[in-house]
């Protein structure tokens, strides 16, 4: 009997093919509507491999019912959307797709600067409705970016992917992370300060640490209020690092300019959600790390891991070591 796989979502066929050709593959079978959660546990207690995206919710509950399950791997860097724990406990490896898609988040988390900082969505959503009548001497201006001060909270590999860019820039950069990083403030000329400190001090502030118990709403209304009343603020990691009502006040009543938002608390962010009614937002749908080139190669990096493991060869970007487990 050759091992099983469960995809959760539809992805491109000739990507899966690897895998059709040595083992039994099933997959759901849209690529916008995500699986059920009914089917997902029916699939959980089957398989030998899941690929799962990171809109699944794999929790303790619904790992409960793995009997054959090796192997879970995830089409993203971020794994808060699985239990790693739990799945350590079930002797479950899972693997996630770090490195390939660092320059092309950065890319987004830049992009995503640069439109929010000059306003282009709403200089755009004007244009198309026929609100260009003139120039205007004062018309849509936003806040610079060149040679302004620039903060970074996170500093992994995808900060600092933001850091090269924001040099071209001649950006000055602050960063706050949990430990110093000493090589990289040498190399990208960045300076370590204190949380708080880098919330009074930039222009811009970046947002891409990982969604832990320990950032969880580390930006409140408390950190909100610290900010400039000129500055922006990029949030592109994971949405629930940012409390979403603090951050509706501070953008309503002008505490702070403008904010760019690819991640949500709640994913798809509802449309009637108070956010979206700001016109100092832009917002997109999670789309940090949607190139072609990377999305392949995210999803060559599922495939290698899930055949590794059930050809019985340890994976690489294993995130639960499960040596203790053993
Ligand atoms: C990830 O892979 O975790 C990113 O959020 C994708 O954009």
């Amino acid at each position: 009997m050759k091992p099983t796989i469960f995809i959760t979502r539809k992805l491109p066929d000739e990507l899966v093919a690897p895998l059709k050709e040595k083992f039994t593959v099933r997959m759901w079978d849209s690529e916008e509507v995500a699986v059920t959660k009914a089917v997902l546990r029916e699939e959980i207690a089957q398989v030998d491999a899941l690929w799962t995206m990171l809109s699944d919710t794999i929790d303790r509950d619904m790992l409960e019912s793995a009997a054959n399950l090796k192997v879970i791997s995830n089409l993203a860097v971020g794994f808060n959307n699985i239990d790693i724990e739990a799945a350590k406990e079930k002797g479950i490896i899972v693997t996630n797709t770090p490195d390939v898609l660092t320059e092309t988040t950065a890319d987004l988390a830049f992009g995503l600067l640069l439109a929010t900082a000059r306003r282009f969505n709403s200089a755009e959503k004007d244009l198309r409705q026929g609100g260009w009548l003139s120039w205007t001497p004062m018309g849509f201006t936003g806040m610079d970016i060149h040679g302004t001060t620039l903060g970074i909270i996170g500093m992994g590999r995808i900060g600092e992917a933001v850091a090269r860019r924001a040099k071209g820039f001649n950006m000055h950069m602050l960063y706050h992370n949990r430990n110093r990083k000493l090589e990289t403030e040498e190399k990208y000329d960045v300076e370590y300060v204190e949380l708080d400190d880098l919330l009074k001090q930039a222009d811009h502030v970046v947002i891409l640490v990982p969604f832990t118990e320990e950032t969880k709403e580390m930006i409140g209304e408390r950190e909100l209020s610290l900010m400039k009343k000129t500055a922006t603020l990029i949030s592109v990691s994971r949405g629930g690092i940012v409390d979403e009502v603090a951050l509706y006040d501070a953008l309503k009543n002008e505490t702070i300019f403008a904010a760019g938002l690819d991640v949500f608390e709640t994913e798809p962010i509802p449309l009637r959600h108070p956010l979206l009614t700001l016109p100092n937002i832009t917002a997109v749908p999670h789309i940090g790390s949607a190139s072609v080139e990377t999305r392949r190669a995210m999803m060559k990096m599922n495939v290698e891991a899930i055949t590794d493991v059930l050809e019985g060869r340890e994976p690489k970007d294993q995130v639960n070591s499960l040596a203790s487990a053993r």
